[in-house]
């Protein structure tokens, strides 16, 4: 190279990296001010982000962690690769809401070290010190979590996975990992991961309940740090297309009875093609769970509600989020600078039907502060006239309507279009994103999916919130839900009764966005 293009290449070097630190610069600064900021439309897929639902800023995420509420601060910690838009080595990225809506994010949790990457897993406030982390007047919180060890996993290991633990004596904001990390060796199985701790008030002692390939097994501790194998459960009961991951065991009352619930996540194996939740009903007493029978139960019918756990230290509530998305294609979604929503907060209870309690998910009632314009009416002609003059992709609509079949549909000046509604004959609510936009990342993705009623009653009164790209129906006060995704290119701004029923009372509401605003 002669002295001129040395000097001219070296004009481009300087001029590249003052751009770089321009550029990283800037991007600070807007992370630091906003919080949470919306990119421009035309970056990577942003028209699809969602206005309500927590995505990470940039970046890959999948199941949420580490739920917990502490000093009126709820945590989310999520399954995170900062450095690309696909899954990589799991960090626990971090936000913080004061209602769960309005999320703030946080510097990154948990890094990998030399244990592993960091999996899935669980976060409980330690009142009683009974781990020494803190103390009774500042407890700690304590995270339970899985070590993935990547370079064992490759070398053909089979005990790559183990549990840690890791704790913050400022809520949530520093973390310190144990010194004598992992707390719980693998025995020897290949898929043994997600601890989801709790304190199991009428023993004194947390129980943790582990996803252990194809069951479920119950570990107890005094300290968090000592773990003893209680029991196991599941190997022949529940749906097994897939492998065992994510769950979580809580106690719920119905009619002053006190009944626990578990949650197994599953992938694949879901009632409409890979990863979904499917749960429980049944007894525990502090060592084994035993449900009350072996039928299969799914907590959300849709596809894309995955790996969802509740909070801890919520007091009588339980409250609920799922990663929203699939494994089926969740790496393939058409938005590349950040992947996956989680779903709206849901406050979970137990209703009885035929005798049987079966768990109900509802929109946490928080949701209700972001409701904006409202309007009511009966029959359905005034409510198409209501849509047409709303040109937001963000609402809720709550309605009863006679079970004869019915379908409503979101559309845009294109002609791509998303479906939901109702089928008298088979007694089962379905979605069709078959001509929703961008459905080409996978064969099955507009695939019409289907969710048979748990009620027998003979008026639907369904939920649905539409959120840009996602649509969740909450059916018969949250017996049956289906959770979907979709992208179309151009935001559906017009929604109307498509086929079937006209009468029906109906609330239609359009919401306030909750991203962009700084929380607690
Ligand atoms: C569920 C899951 C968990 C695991 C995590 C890894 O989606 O596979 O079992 O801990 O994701 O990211």
């Amino acid at each position: 190279m002669n002295d001129a293009l040395l000097f001219i290449s070296a004009l481009f070097s300087l001029h590249w990296m003052m751009r770089r630190i321009s550029t990283i610069a800037l991007t600070a600064l807007l992370a630091f001010f906003s919080g949470n900021f919306v990119l421009a439309q035309s970056d990577s897929g942003e028209q699809y982000r969602p206005l309500l639902h927590f995505t990470p800023v940039r970046g890959w995420m999948n199941d949420p962690n580490g739920l917990v509420l502490n000093q009126g601060v709820y945590h989310l910690f999520y399954q995170h690769y900062p450095d690309g838009n696909k899954w990589g080595p799991m960090h626990w990225g971090h936000a913080t809401s004061s209602d769960m809506l309005h999320w703030q994010h946080r510097p990154i949790a948990l890094y990998p070290d030399s244990l592993g990457y960091i999996f899935s897993g669980s976060a409980v406030v330690d009142k009683n010190n009974t781990s020494g982390f803190g103390s009774k007047e500042k407890p700690a919180l304590v995270a339970i979590y899985t070590y993935h060890d990547a370079k064992a996993a490759e070398a053909g290991k089979i005990n790559y996975q183990t549990q840690g633990i890791a704790y913050s004596l400022d809520n949530g904001k520093s973390w310190t990992k144990y010194a004598k990390n992992p707390v719980l060796m693998n025995p020897g199985i290949i898929d043994f991961r997600d601890p989801k701790v709790s304190w199991y008030a009428a023993g004194k002692k947390w129980v943790m309940a582990l996803a252990v390939k194809d069951h479920i097994e119950f570990y107890s501790s005094a300290n968090l740090k000592n773990w003893q194998k209680e029991s196991a459960f599941g190997e022949t009961i529940g749906a097994h297309g897939g492998v065992w991951e994510c769950p979580d065991l809580f106690p719920l009352t119905i009619a002053g009875k006190q009944q626990w619930v578990l949650i197994v996540n599953i992938n694949p194996g879901g009632p409409n093609g890979g990863s979904a939740t499917q749960y429980f009903v049944g007894s525990f007493d502090g060592k084994t769970f035993t449900p009350h029978d072996t039928e299969t139960r799914w907590l959300d019918d849709g596809p894309d509600n995955y790996a969802g756990v509740t909070f801890d230290n919520t007091s009588k509530r339980r409250l609920f989020i799922g990663w929203m998305s699939n494994w089926l294609y969740g790496q393939d979604v058409p938005t590349t600078r950040w992947r996956s929503a989680t779903t709206l907060p849901r406050e979970l209870n137990l209703l009885s039907v035929e005798g049987k309690p079966l768990v109900a998910s509802m929109p946490a009632r928080e949701i209700r502060v972001l409701e904006k314009t409202s309007k009511t009416g009966d029959g359905f002609r005034s409510f198409n006239q209501w849509l047409q003059a709303n040109r937001d992709s963000l609402f809720r609509l709550d309605f009863t309507i006679p079970t004869r079949d019915f379908s409503m549909v979101i559309s845009n000046d294109k002609g791509q279009q998303l479906t939901w509604g109702y089928e008298a004959g088979s007694n089962q609510l379905f979605i069709d994103r078959s001509a929703s936009g961008n459905t080409g990342f996978n064969a099955d993705f507009g695939k019409k999916v289907f969710a048979s009623r748990k009620s027998k009653k003979d008026v639907v009164r369904l939920t649905c919130i539409v959120d840009r790209s996602s649509i969740e129906l909450y059916a018969d006060d949250g017996l049956t839900v289906m959770t979907a995704i979709f992208f179309p290119d151009q935001t559906f701004t017009k929604l109307a009764v498509a086929t079937g029923e006209t009468k029906g009372a109906w609330r239609a509401s359009t919401l306030k966005p909750a991203v962009g605003k700084a929380g607690k």
